[in-house]
């Protein structure tokens, strides 16, 4: 193994580390323990991946900034451009019923065909409003950027994290309203209000956090108490939507990984707001209910297995599990060996899903999850 790996650093050393380019390959979600960013305790076993956090960290701060207000060819159903906006991905319009003997425009069928669900199978207009990957590329921008700060010092790092959140979150023309109201709608007559599923699309508030805490707690002087203050009060207001709204509730009681990452985006944003009990109180609640219905004995995960895409959706869940375990272990609440009803764990999760062939599904989806293991 030590052998392997003085091969594999050699072959690196031949070339410059600027030269690597290692394609971006955004994580389903991820919680840093801030300490371990801040300790910069590595060495050259790490030199590349500390490279690539770079790169990405550049590239995606290229991309930015992101706001729920920009190019946006539909509103939401209040006409506010403040509201996010995403459509539901797999609902598909059926207009057999409604008298189409001729092509309806694509205008009458979003408002006159009902729509039905196809699990897994995405209609492809569901980007033509894309706040849901424009939400996606913020969080990795700002994570990579928060962890780039560390990694190399420069302010212009932790400048990109201060100016990426602002924009999306706070300044008076680009913010968005701290609520989900019209997440996931799915499109047909009738339609005015966001589904349960959408609270998915702001998942990855988990990476948020992770950055803002390198930022805060390493004193980054362009995280100003005015950003901080903002995103706090911000985030306050979001966290009453999120613990009293029909849907956010409907999304909170989900059995499967919807349920768990909700856990993640609830338990993250009480430790931003600094409500650490609430956020234990949070993964306690998670680890003792919707968790103990999700992994057999075996490492199955049934409520993933029974879905159209199993490999996908059995490592997505493990993502969450897993982040559910960090955010657990960030406020002091050690999670990684509690059983399930069945007799599973995370680990056992872990280990039936890497027997389960991937056949047509990505591989690289449960890739995150085990170098974790390795590190537990
Ligand atoms: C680098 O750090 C890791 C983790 O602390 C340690 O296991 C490894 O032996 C170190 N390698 C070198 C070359 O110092
Ligand atoms: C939004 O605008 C549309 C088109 O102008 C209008 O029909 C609709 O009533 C408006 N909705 C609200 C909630 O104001
Ligand atoms: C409407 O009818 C046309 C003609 O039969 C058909 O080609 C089209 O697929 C139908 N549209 C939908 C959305 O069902
Ligand atoms: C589509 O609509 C027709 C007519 O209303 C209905 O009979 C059929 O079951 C619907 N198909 C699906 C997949 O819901
Ligand atoms: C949605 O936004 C993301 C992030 O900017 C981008 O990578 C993706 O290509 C966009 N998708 C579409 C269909 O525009
Ligand atoms: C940080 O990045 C800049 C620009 O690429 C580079 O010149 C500098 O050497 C880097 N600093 C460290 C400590 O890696
Ligand atoms: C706090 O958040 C609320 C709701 O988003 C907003 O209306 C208010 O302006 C914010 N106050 C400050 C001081 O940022
Ligand atoms: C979280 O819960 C654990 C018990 O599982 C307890 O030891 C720890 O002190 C709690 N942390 C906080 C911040 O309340
Ligand atoms: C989990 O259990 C294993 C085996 O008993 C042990 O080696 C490991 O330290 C435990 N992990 C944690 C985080 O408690």
């Amino acid at each position: 193994m030590a052998l392997l790996r003085a091969v594999v650093l050699s072959l690196f050393a031949v070339h410059s580390l600027a030269d690597l380019n290692i394609g971006f390959s955004s994580y389903a979600n991820d919680f840093i323990e801030p300490s371990y960013i801040l300790g910069k305790n590595w060495n050259a076993t790490t030199a590349v991946a500390q490279e690539s956090i770079i790169q990405w960290a550049d590239s995606l701060a290229a991309q930015g900034p992101w706001s729920v207000t920009t190019s946006k060819p539909f509103l939401a159903p209040s006409n506010n451009t403040h509201d996010y906006l995403s459509w539901s991905p797999y609902w598909w319009p059926n207009c057999s019923g409604v008298g189409n003997t001729t092509e309806l425009t694509p205008q009458q069928i979003w408002v006159t065909c009902p729509y039905v669900p196809r699990d897994g199978v995405f209609n492809p207009d569901y980007r033509t409003v894309n706040n849901t990957g424009a939400f996606s590329a913020l969080a990795d921008a700002v994570l990579y950027n928060a962890l780039a700060w560390k990694i190399n010092g420069s302010s212009v790092y932790s400048a990109n994290v201060a100016s990426l959140i602002n924009t999306w979150f706070l300044a008076p023309d680009t913010y968005m309203s701290p609520n989900l109201n019209y997440a996931q709608v799915v499109r047909g007559p009738g339609a005015n209000i966001g589904t349960h599923t959408g609270v998915l699309d702001l998942k990855c508030m988990t990476k948020v956090v992770s950055a803002v805490l390198v930022l805060r707690t390493g004193k980054a002087p362009e995280w100003t108490d005015t950003i901080d203050t903002g995103l706090v009060n911000w985030t306050t207001t979001y966290i009453g939507w999120l613990t009293s709204n029909k849907i956010a509730l409907e999304e909170a009681a989900a059995t499967n990984n919807h349920g768990s990452y909700y856990y993640n985006q609830l338990a993250s944003l009480q430790i931003l707001v600094n409500d650490l009990t609430g956020a234990n109180a949070t993964l306690h609640k998670y680890f003792s209910t919707l968790y103990q219905n999700q992994v057999d004995a075996s490492g199955e995960q049934p409520l993933e297995a029974a879905r159209t895409r199993p490999y996908h959706y059995r490592s997505y869940n493990l993502a969450a599990m897993i982040t559910n375990a960090r955010l657990a272990t960030y406020v002091g609440f050690n999670a990684w060996n509690l059983t399930t009803s069945a007799g599973g764990s995370i680990k056992a999760a872990l280990d039936f899903t890497m027997t389960v062939p991937p056949k047509d599904e990505l591989a690289s989806e449960l890739f995150p999850s085990v170098a974790c293991r390795r590190g537990r």
